[in-house]
Order: structure tokens, then sequence, then C-alpha cells
């Protein structure tokens, strides 16, 4: 499996960490792909669910994962792309706390991880691509002419997400919020597949008290330093 050879800004770091926005804006800026890695976490675990495949079951998560008929469909100005999976609009479907959760307890098992590798190279197209995950600079893209890792406090972290969710209208505590990114970090951190981690060559940028134009300068700053 040979990358090919259009440049790659890899971002990855914790959820919550402004990572997705950031992503999109940067890979709006350059006029590059965009792969955001964790929809395809998202998505096996929500295929998984639908088929009535147990998240346990290795061998057939792996089936899963290999078959999924995905497509992200661009959207007019501005707007996140949409997904569909086998022909039907998932975008928010994937978006819940469940199917996060899902695809983090999925997301620890190395072949499932070795299913998704290849689709995920696959987005490595010119003029050049903007990857978001978990190990875009460790695994997936490891020549990646930028590595950028970004974090947030947990705390921090929590509080935006409590924003998204009162704004989407889901009634739920700051505190369960919390608790939620502290279980899903650690089982991130502390997986042996792939764990997230900033690659050795990686720039660390703490977004914790920074806007999300201030966030974009700096990965603007390290792509144009390369
Ligand atoms: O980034 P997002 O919250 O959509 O990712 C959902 C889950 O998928 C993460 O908690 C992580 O366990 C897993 N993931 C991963 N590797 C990636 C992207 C996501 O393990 N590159």
């Amino acid at each position: 499996m040979s990358e090919g050879s259009a440049p790659v800004v890899a971002v990855d770091g914790p959820g919550g960490s402004g990572k997705g926005t950031v992503t999109q804006m940067l890979a709006k800026q350059l006029g590059w792909h965009l792969l955001d890695s964790g929809a395809l976490y998202r998505l096996t675990a929500l295929a998984a669910v639908r088929q009535n495949v147990p998240l346990e079951d290795e061998a057939a998560l792996v089936a899963v994962a290999a078959s999924l008929d995905v497509a992200f469909k661009p959207t007019p100005e501005g707007e996140p792309a949409r997904v569909i999976l086998a022909g039907e609009d998932v975008t928010f479907d994937i978006r819940t706390e469940t199917c996060g959760n899902n695809a983090s307890r999925i997301a620890v098992m190395q072949p499932v991880r070795d299913a998704l590798l290849q689709r995920q190279r696959d987005f490595q197209q010119a003029p050049g691509l903007v990857a978001d995950g978990r190990d875009m600079g460790t695994v997936v893209f490891p020549g990646a002419q930028v590595k950028i890792f970004l974090t947030a406090s947990a705390e921090e972290r929590a509080r935006r997400r409590f924003s998204q969710l009162k704004a989407a209208g889901v009634d739920v505590s700051i505190d369960a919020v919390l608790e939620e990114i502290r279980v899903r970090d650690e089982r991130d951190i502390n997986r042996s597949a792939a764990p997230l981690k900033p690659a050795d060559d990686a720039q660390v940028i703490d977004s914790t008290g920074l806007s999300i134009q201030e966030v974009l300068d700096r990965c603007m700053a390290a792509v144009s330093q390369t």
C-alpha cells in the first residue's frame, strides 16, 4: 500500500479540541480535500448496529467495515458534506453520543482499523488533503508534510460540546458530557492499536482559550512554513 504524492496536512487530537471545525475551514481555505476519519469509525458502528452485529464480534465488524457503502456529498458553501450510507443520509445519525461511544469501542480493534486503512489513504488526491483523526500523522499518513496535534483541556472540550448539544436541543448536563469525554479519552489514549498521541514530528497546539480563528491562523502558519 503506497501513499499517493499529493500533500497531506494531518490534524490529530481528542474530540472537542476544535479539529472538526478547523479542518473544514483549513480544507476550504486551501481548496484541498477533507478526510473526516472519525466518520468512518462512526459509520462502521452505525452500520453494525443496524445489521444487528454485536459490537464485540470482531470478525463481523471487519466485514462491516470492509463493505461500507459510503459517500461524502459536498454541499453548498460552508456546510459540512452530507454523509450517505447505503443511499441513506445519516449525517445526523452518526453524530449522536451513542454512535461516538460505539465508534470508540470498535476503534480499539486492530483488524477493524486495518479494514479502514486503504479507504482513508484513497482520500490522498491532488491538489492535497486535510486529514482529521486520531492517528493521521502516526499511522495513516506518516509521511504527511504537516502534522498538527490539536488539544484542549477536558473541561474546555466539555463546555464546547455542551454548548453544541444545547444548541441542538439535547437535554444533557455538563457533568455527564465531561464524564463521557473522560471515558472516551481514556479509551483512545490507552488502547494498544494506534493510541491517540502526537506524532514525534507534530506541532502541538493547545486550543484552550483560543478562538477558532486563532487556531486556524496557527494551522495556516504551520502549512505555509513547509
Ligand atoms: O473524531 P470522532 O469523535 O468522530 O471519532 C469517533 C471515535 O472514532 C473516536 O473516539 C476514536 O475512538 C475513533 N477514531 C479513531 N481513529 C481515527 C478517528 C476516530 O480511532 N482516526
